[in-house]
């Protein structure tokens, strides 16, 4: 896990626009490259500020770039944060490489950012996402029924959240 380069685009640019993956995000973004290049730009600037932490997530034995993870801060009083993740390459899902990251992430935002919880969204058909998300420890704690329309048909948006005592919780049982 590490921080975007400009080097990264090309990678980025081969698999962001692939409808297989675009179909799980909310934030639909069919981008050209020099989009891309202004959206890595715009990270150095989310983490400058403090506003959102973004990583790339990379395979250790060949270097290769196979998705992003984020953190956003969303309320600095109560301490709250919102992940969002996507292997951008469906040839790496169901390796167990999203739940990896996810606990990278969890511990870099409850250790360095001292949050006190985190939350997401995901849609109810992503059957892959809520499993992973459960691995890495996430609850339901609510749906907006029907609030998502895709393809013809409306579907839940599901919210889960974790809070940094659950999670330390759960890695004191996995050491
Ligand atoms: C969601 C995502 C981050 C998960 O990462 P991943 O590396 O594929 O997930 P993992 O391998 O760690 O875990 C996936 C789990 O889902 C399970 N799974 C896969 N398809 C499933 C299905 N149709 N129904 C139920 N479980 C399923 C796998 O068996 C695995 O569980 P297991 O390890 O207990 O067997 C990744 O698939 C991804 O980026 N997908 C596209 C974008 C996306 O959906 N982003 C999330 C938006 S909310």
């Amino acid at each position: 896990m590490r921080g975007l380069e400009l080097s990264d685009v090309d990678e980025l640019i081969k698999y962001w626009n692939n409808p297989e993956l675009q179909q799980f995000l909310s934030r639909t973004r069919i981008a050209s490259r020099d989009e891309e290049i202004d959206w890595i730009r715009n990270t150095w600037e989310r983490r400058r500020k403090g506003e959102a932490y973004i990583f790339g997530l990379f395979l250790h034995e060949q270097d290769q770039y196979i998705g992003n993870i984020e953190i956003r801060i969303i309320d600095n009083i109560a301490q709250r944060g919102v992940l969002g993740v996507a292997i951008f390459n469906p040839s790496c899902w169901n390796k167990g490489y999203g739940t990896e990251a996810i606990e990278l992430l969890l511990n870099f935002a409850f250790s360095s950012l001292n949050l006190h919880t985190i939350e997401l969204e995901v849609f109810s058909f992503n059957k892959r996402a809520l499993a992973c998300y459960r691995k890495a420890g996430f609850v339901e704690i609510g749906r907006k029924r029907e609030a998502y329309f895709k393809s013809g048909q409306y579907h839940d948006i599901i919210l889960m959240d974790i809070s940094a005592t659950e999670f330390a919780n759960l890695k004191n049982l996995r050491e």
